[in-house]
């Protein structure tokens, strides 16, 4: 058995291209000395592996000095510092928000799926009160129960502003499939609600443009047929609630099963502004009392 031979059974038993019964018989005819020196040559390229990864994460901070660590091989005291030196990350809140952009959406898409819900450009004060509800019970998907667990009123309201001011493009508009009547009965309800079933128009809380109306109120543009009546449906069962009195709860009760369909297919169908920014509440008295609103505006 020589040197190469065991080298090469050494690097097919560890990819498994020969069969481990032939490595094993090679290895174990080897002499101890022949097993020592394979063992270091492993060893130091496993080190050298390392050591130039652990190079290219540290790399971005060392650059300014690269030219010269090249001329001049470092020696041990220098290596240190890098080995242990930090990964090159901004502390930023946009590098802190990419956890949550895995599922909420980075600028090539705005949401990942219909389910998790845009955060970019909705108004601050909701995406804060959303967040304090998740962690206090009344919004219940356990991911976001775990994240916002641990976090401080102030960080919550940091995060909010983060993404009330960040801008990524919509997603472009559902195609409109409804009947005419359905996109009529859509109009109604949306622009002068049904006062048969006491329900207001969504324009009286949403703002005129659907675009929301800050601080509390997100607008109803750009948002998922699939998402929009899956809201409607977990108010409707409880499962999402708000600050009592719940507003969004009260009217999603008052409506008929097909009208949210149709109102959720329509909504989605819309094309969303340009530049699609929430107007501002003021002094507009809405025609119910939101316990969020209320909470937001103190
Ligand atoms: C595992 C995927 C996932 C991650 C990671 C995640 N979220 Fe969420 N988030 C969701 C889903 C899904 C919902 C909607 C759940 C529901 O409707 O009950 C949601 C809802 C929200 C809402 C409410 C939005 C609205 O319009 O109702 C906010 C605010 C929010 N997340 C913030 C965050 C922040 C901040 C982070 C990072 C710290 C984060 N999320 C990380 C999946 C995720
Ligand atoms: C009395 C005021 C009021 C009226 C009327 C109202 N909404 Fe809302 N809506 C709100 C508030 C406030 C929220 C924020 C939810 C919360 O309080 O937690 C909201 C949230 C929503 C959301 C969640 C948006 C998101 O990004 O997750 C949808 C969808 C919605 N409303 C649809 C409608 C529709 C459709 C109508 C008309 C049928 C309507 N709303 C009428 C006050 C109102």
């Amino acid at each position: 058995m020589r040197l190469p031979s065991l080298i090469k059974a050494v690097l097919w038993s560890f990819v498994g291209v020969r069969r481990r019964a032939d490595a094993t018989r090679d290895v174990e005819q080897a002499p101890a000395w022949m097993i020592v020196i394979v063992a270091l040559i492993v060893a130091a390229v496993f080190i050298a592996g390392i050591a130039s990864l652990v190079r290219l994460v540290a790399g971005t901070r060392e650059r300014p000095a690269a030219g010269v660590s090249v001329e001049a091989p470092s020696p041990p005291t220098t290596t240190s510092p890098k080995l242990h030196g930090p990964v090159a990350v901004n502390d930023t809140m946009a590098e802190r928000m990419v956890a949550c952009t895995t599922c909420h959406g980075r600028t090539t898409q705005a949401t990942k799926d219909a389910f998790s819900p845009r955060l970019a450009g909705k108004p601050a004060g909701y995406l804060f009160h959303q967040m304090v509800s998740f962690r206090d019970g009344r919004r219940t998907y356990p991911p976001m129960v775990y994240l916002v667990q641990y976090m401080t009123d102030g960080y919550m309201r940091e995060i909010a502003e983060y993404f009330e001011q960040l801008d990524l493009p919509y997603p472009p508009p559902e195609p409109l499939t409804l009947p005419p009547q359905a996109i009529a009965r859509a109009r109604q309800l949306v622009e002068h609600g049904d006062a048969a079933r006491d329900l207001p128009a969504c324009v009286e809380c949403h703002g005129e443009s659907l675009s929301g109306l800050a601080p509390a109120i997100p607008g109803l543009l750009g948002l998922p047929s699939h998402y929009i009546a899956a809201q409607f449906g977990a108010w409707r069962g409880g499962k999402m609630r708000s600050l009592p009195p719940d507003c969004m709860g009260e009217v999603a009760r008052r409506l008929a099963p097909d009208d949210i369909a149709t109102l959720a297919a329509w909504l989605a169908a819309q094309p969303v502004p340009a530049k699609m920014k929430p107007g501002t509440q003021g002094s507009r008295r809405l025609p119910l009392t939101c316990g969020s609103v209320t909470a937001a505006t103190r």
